[in-house]
């Protein structure tokens, strides 16, 4: 399963990939807002330092709009996944998207149907939001397990993004159902590394390692 980073901030980035883990970026508004940088400036530094699918949102609610800056937002390096939201202007602009041959990532999915359309589409990409989905009592990642059953029956290259976990568990869960992909925050990627035990072990070894004769 591929690991993407899901955050605009560029010395988290910096620091993720220097661990050989990362795989992707995702980015959203509130992230970019989050940076305090400009759009175009942020987008242009993740590229410089990952060699992976870079998903930054187009903001138009019309498919022409859309279009438009996927248009341009592609143009910004090869690596670009312009993500699209799951209305139906999305649709209508991520079925153009595909054949002119630009990358999409449908985002703010909360339904099968949703995921299904996304597929006939031909989205590279398709992001469950499963947090958001456990917030409001509805299981997240049951709608990862139908989106994975879906794609499986017929085929489809959709790649599943499982985005917006709460914690490191939804990243064993997305494994162990099949997802493609898991996007994660900065702090719940660096909890995948740790376990008390291996923390416990390493002391005792340590310590043990000094009363060897030097
Ligand atoms: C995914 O692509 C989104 O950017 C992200 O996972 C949203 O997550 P949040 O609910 O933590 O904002």
């Amino acid at each position: 399963m591929k690991l993407f980073i899901d955050t605009a901030m560029i010395d988290e980035i910096k620091e993720a990939w220097s661990w050989g883990i990362v795989d992707g970026v995702t980015t959203n508004p509130t992230h970019v807002a989050a940076s305090g940088k400009k759009f175009l400036t942020v987008i242009e530094e993740i590229c410089a330092v990952v060699d992976g699918p870079i998903s930054a949102e187009a903001v138009s609610l019309d498919a022409e709009g859309i279009i438009k800056e996927a248009r341009e937002i592609s143009k910004i390096h090869k690596n670009i996944v312009v993500k699209v939201p799951v209305i139906r202007e999305g649709f209508k602009a991520v079925k153009k998207l595909t054949e002119m041959g630009i990358k999409t990532n449908m985002t703010l999915n909360y339904s099968a149907s949703q995921a299904l359309l996304a597929a006939k589409v031909g989205a590279a990409y398709i992001s469950p939001f499963v947090g958001r989905l456990d917030y409001i009592n509805q299981e997240g990642m049951e709608l990862v397990r139908q989106i994975r059953q879906i794609y499986c029956n017929y085929g489809y290259k959709t790649e599943i993004i499982v985005a917006a976990i709460r914690h490191p568990e939804h990243v064993l869960q997305s494994a162990l159902i099949g997802a493609d992909v898991c996007t994660m925050r900065f702090d719940i990627m660096k909890m995948l590394f740790d376990h008390p035990m291996t923390d416990i072990g390493l002391e005792q070894f340590l310590k043990d390692w000094e009363k060897v004769p030097k």
